[in-house]
């Protein structure tokens, strides 16, 4: 227990510039991770479908899940930061259905991540109750394995490490050294795991460009009637040294019978 109280215990302070870290040891499949049965009837409300395998709205996530692995595996890539130019494009809803249609293959695990300091959502889009979340590890006031929850629905399981509202800096904490190094520990401990980042907006901030170097390939959701041609342009002139490995358009209306994205 003592050895998972000190892992990923970063050192107390409020500059994100200077902070120095101390970090020891994460546990992938620790048995003190909390964990939380998901509500199927409460993901539906929140547009989340991908975890019932005889759902035929989970089909194109699945596709998009084929698509995506595909490419993550022939690079050897591990952290996905999934993103968008301007807001409300669907970004949380596709990280987390993604998360779960992935987690439905026996073989594959993912951890998902809520690097949205600005409207974290993932927490709420899956029902998690609220207890800390990355800006208190970043902070030094929680370890990583204090703030990440198992979620299980079905057979399934996914990690979650939830986001925090920052009211101000996020751009700082996004570039700081101790966020460097909270993603260096998640890329070693949890290894096995495919890591999805629920981003901000491109366009609207400095937060993704901030920690873009740190990602090693980018899924972005363009909104229909809200992402305009010149705004991916836009975003492709920051993405030169990030893959893009797949566009997905979101919130197509002319798709029968269905209100989820297409792509
Ligand atoms: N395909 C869709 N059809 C209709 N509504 C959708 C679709 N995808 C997402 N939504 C809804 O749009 C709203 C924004 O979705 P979401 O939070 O996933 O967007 P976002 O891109 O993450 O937003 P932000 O830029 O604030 O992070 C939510 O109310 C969500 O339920
Ligand atoms: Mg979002």
């Amino acid at each position: 227990m003592d050895s998972i109280r000190q892992a990923v215990e970063l050192a107390r302070a409020g500059n994100p510039h200077s902070t120095p870290v101390g970090v020891a040891r994460a546990a992938d499949e620790s048995p003190q991770l909390k964990t939380v049965q998901l509500d199927a009837r409460y993901l539906e409300s929140m547009r989340i479908v991908a975890h019932d395998p005889i759902d035929p709205r989970g089909g194109l996530y699945d596709m998009l899940r084929t698509q995506v692995l595909r490419e993550m595996d022939d690079n050897g890539w591990q952290f996905l930061a999934i993103t968008s130019a301007t807001a409300d494009c669907g970004k949380s809803v596709t990280a987390c259905n993604l998360a779960l249609s992935i987690a439905r293959l026996a073989e594959r695990s993912v951890l998902l991540v809520d690097l949205d300091f600005k409207k974290p959502k993932v927490a709420e889009y899956l029902g998690l109750p609220g207890n800390g979340g990355l800006l208190s590890v970043l902070k030094g006031e929680a370890s990583l394995t204090s703030v990440i929850t198992e979620a299980g629905i079905g057979p399934s399981k996914i990690l979650v490490l939830p986001g925090e509202v920052c009211k101000s800096g996020s751009s700082e904490w996004m570039a700081s050294q101790n966020m460097n190094t909270v993603l260096q520990t998640v890329k070693r401990e949890f290894r096995s795991r495919l890591v999805i980042f629920d981003m901000p907006p491109m366009l609207t901030g400095d937060d993704v460009i901030s920690v873009l170097p740190q990602m090693e390939a980018v899924l972005l959701v363009a909104g229909v009637g809200t992402t305009s041609l010149a705004d991916i342009k836009e975003c492709r002139k920051h993405l030169k040294t990030t893959p893009v490995v797949r566009v997905v358009v979101n919130r197509v209306t002319e798709v029968k019978d269905s209100y989820y994205g297409y792509y």
